[in-house]
């Protein structure tokens, strides 16, 4: 059957005749849509893990059924968690919280154990719950998007609660106060994601999420 169950779709923009405007005239835009910084954990055949994310939204008009929507790069573990697990917790930064950034945002659960420093305990999706952090919001997967270089995660909030007074930090804010060679680190990341994700994001899989796999 052709159409949305097609396996792969190629998108044919290459050359990308629909886009019109200089990048630079909508950075400003732009920059407005990161959320507030989140530690995302996960757990999945018998691992823990957490990423930093600021691509989260609220994604249900319902009061007491929220969801969020939650975009996770292919190329993290934390994505692999998320998709077999069916799970998340977002972990809301407290303003004063900056180690976090480092220690999940700049490394990978490939090459280190990122949450052996940090106290933490089983949610009740089983993903992990940070004891510190401003709130945080554990979280079922209902469906999930391919975005080709990533996924977009729809989830219903679980459970939830804000565990410390203060704001939450935003990436706007810690920019100008993480030490300067953490600056370094990311806009060194970034560049190879970039190119990762521009070889990927055209390869959309238009196949249904199939649910969580066994854990
Ligand atoms: C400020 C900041 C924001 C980030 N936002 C996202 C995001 O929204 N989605 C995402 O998938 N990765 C995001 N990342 C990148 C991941 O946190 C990073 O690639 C991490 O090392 C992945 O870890 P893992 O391989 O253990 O899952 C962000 C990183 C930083 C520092």
């Amino acid at each position: 059957m052709v159409g949305i169950r097609m396996l792969e779709y190629v998108a044919s923009c290459q050359d990308r005749p629909n886009v019109l405007m200089d990048y630079a005239n909508i950075v400003p835009i732009m920059r407005e849509l990161w959320s507030p910084i989140a530690a995302v954990t996960s757990s999945w055949r018998g691992r823990d893990n957490a990423q930093i994310a600021v691509a989260i939204g609220g994604a249900s008009i319902v009061p007491d059924q929220p969801r969020v929507a939650v975009q996770i790069y292919k190329r993290n573990l934390s994505h692999d968690m998320v998709y077999g697990s069916g799970a998340f917790c977002l972990n809301f930064l407290r303003k004063d919280q900056l180690q976090p950034i480092h220690d999940f945002g700049l490394r990978s659960g490939r090459d280190v154990e990122k949450l052996e420093p940090y106290e933490y305990e089983a949610g009740p999706t089983g993903s992990p719950l940070l004891a510190d952090c401003w709130g945080y919001l554990d979280c079922r997967v209902v469906n999930a998007m391919d975005g080709g270089d990533m996924t977009c995660f729809l989830a219903e909030v679980v459970d939830g609660k804000t565990v410390s007074q203060g704001g939450p930090l935003s990436w706007r804010y810690a920019k100008q106060v993480i030490p300067p060679e953490w600056a370094g680190e990311w806009e060194r990341k970034v560049e190879v994601e970039v190119v990762w994700s521009e070889q990927r994001m055209a390869r959309i899989d238009l196949g249904p999420w199939s649910g969580p796999s066994a854990s």
